[in-house]
């Protein structure tokens, strides 16, 4: 219902800075982000400022300069590279005479132009319907005539109540259906847990190269583009190690800086695959000057989605524009830690398989664990989990289990069940219990 005509509409970018000139990787990339949606970029300011105008953002003589280059330009649409209120927003489009979009506007924008699975198209409607109810001065009824995007103006405030009402009943619906995909998603995760097949999530900025890896790795043919935000929807698709191992590896949304809220609470279900993953690859481009703060940015929203605790392999790609040969580091364990190798050329795929294969590889851990007497449901999954090797009654009705089981299993049993995982840490000669609280 959002398509967005992608037939170049004329559009000037405001570059906000607030110290005092632009960060050359910002500027880029929000021009970027703005071709990436289609926009013919007519002309681009740059304003800088400490604090916003809360009326405009931007100061008046530059509100003056940006609206004679609308009307030099017959621009369209003004795109600004920071957050705007609601209010700042419509204030604009007033005085220039044209719709205006902010960043977490345009990225929604382009997500809407991306989505193409039922469930991704849901979760980009029920995004943009919550970002638009907060700037509800224009008519929904009119948007939905149009069929047009964010920013256009509608009848006007008396519309409001019914807008209101529309949106809510809408933003329920969409809520209801994407309840029943996210069932079924779960379902599809339970059925792997309970196979025992592992999951592989592909994390990275947008860009990074994560559907070129999966195609390579996965031998399908995922959306590749030299554009942000290319794949949107996150796909499933089996993977064979060589020593046999299935795992299954899942391509996820790529990540940006400020990825608007909206966004990560519509796609909080499909993000969750990196969360329940049992390994995350974490694809960095290396050949991109920016690559640590883009490292620390896709860590922060891994942290929003509580992922940041699924062990990781940091996958440097793009070594051929660097001409580097390919290579692993690894941790004090002896695992895969961080590969340099080209999804492209498929240079250092071999290493990065060795490294996936060692980290999924059935490690069994031993240690014990103790029980209380209102913890019998986790003793018997123990049981049944085979994992039991001796059992001690204590005086208080509770337990002292010694335990031998696959370190994957016993982490996924403790997430679940949330118990401390210090017994990984201890040799079985170590008797003094985990004490289970
Ligand atoms: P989004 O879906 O936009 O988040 O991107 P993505 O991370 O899935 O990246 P994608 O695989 O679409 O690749 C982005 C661009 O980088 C494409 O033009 C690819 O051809 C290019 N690319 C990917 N891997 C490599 C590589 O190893 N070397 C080089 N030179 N280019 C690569």
């Amino acid at each position: 219902m959002f398509e967005r005509p992608t037939g170049g509409e004329k559009v000037i970018l405001v570059q906000i800075c607030s110290a005092g000139k632009p960060n050359p990787d910002e500027h880029a990339e929000f021009t970027e982000l703005a071709a990436s949606s289609g926009a013919v970029i007519v002309d681009q300011l740059i304003s800088s400022r400490r604090r916003p105008d809360p009326r405009y953002f931007i100061g008046k003589g530059k509100l003056k300069e940006l609206a004679q280059v609308v009307k030099l330009n017959q621009a369209e649409l003004v795109i600004f590279s920071a957050s705007l209120s609601p209010s700042q927003e419509r204030n604009l489009e007033h005085a220039l005479g044209s719709r205006v979009l902010d960043r977490s506007g345009l990225i929604l924008d382009i997500f809407a132009q991306r989505a193409r699975s039922f469930e991704g198209k849901l979760q980009v409607e029920l995004a943009q319907l919550r970002h638009i109810s907060t700037r509800l001065v224009r008519g929904w009824s009119h948007l939905e005539r149009q069929k047009g995007g964010i920013g256009l103006r509608g009848p006007g405030e008396t519309q409001l109540e019914t807008d209101r009402r529309l949106i809510g009943k809408r933003i329920r619906q969409l809520k209801i259906r994407l309840d029943s995909v996210d069932l079924r998603r779960t379902m599809n995760r339970q059925n792997r847990v309970r196979a025992r097949i592992p999951t592989i999530a592909l994390v990275g900025y947008t860009n990074a190269g994560k559907s070129t890896l999966f195609n390579l790795l996965t031998e399908s043919s995922v959306y590749v583009e030299d554009q942000l935000f290319a794949t949107l929807d996150p796909t499933v698709r089996r993977l064979e190690l060589v020593d046999g191992t299935e795992a299954v590896l899942a391509d996820t949304v790529g990540f940006i800086r400020d990825l608007p809220h909206e966004l990560i609470a519509a796609f909080r279900s499909t993000l969750q695959e990196s969360r329940e993953a049992d390994l995350i690859l974490h694809l960095i481009d290396a050949s991109d000057s920016n690559r640590w703060q883009r490292v620390r940015q896709v860590n922060d929203v891994l942290k929003k989605l509580e992922a940041e605790g699924v062990p990781q392999i940091r996958v440097y790609n793009k070594i051929d524009k660097l001409n580097r040969s390919s290579r692993l580091t690894r941790n004090q364990h002896g695992e895969g830690r961080a590969v340099w190798l080209s999804a492209m050329t498929g240079e250092g795929i071999p290493l990065l398989l060795s490294a996936i294969e060692k980290r999924l590889s059935r490690k069994k851990i031993q240690g014990i664990i103790r029980l209380r007497a209102n913890q019998g449901r986790q003793r018997a999954l123990l049981f049944d989990m085979g994992a039991v090797l001796q059992e001690t009654n204590v005086d208080d009705g509770g337990w002292m289990l010694e335990l031998e089981i696959e370190e994957r299993d016993f982490l996924q049993f403790a997430k679940r069940e949330k118990l401390p995982t210090e017994i990984l840490k201890r040799p079985l000669e170590d008797k003094s219990a985990v004490s289970v609280v």
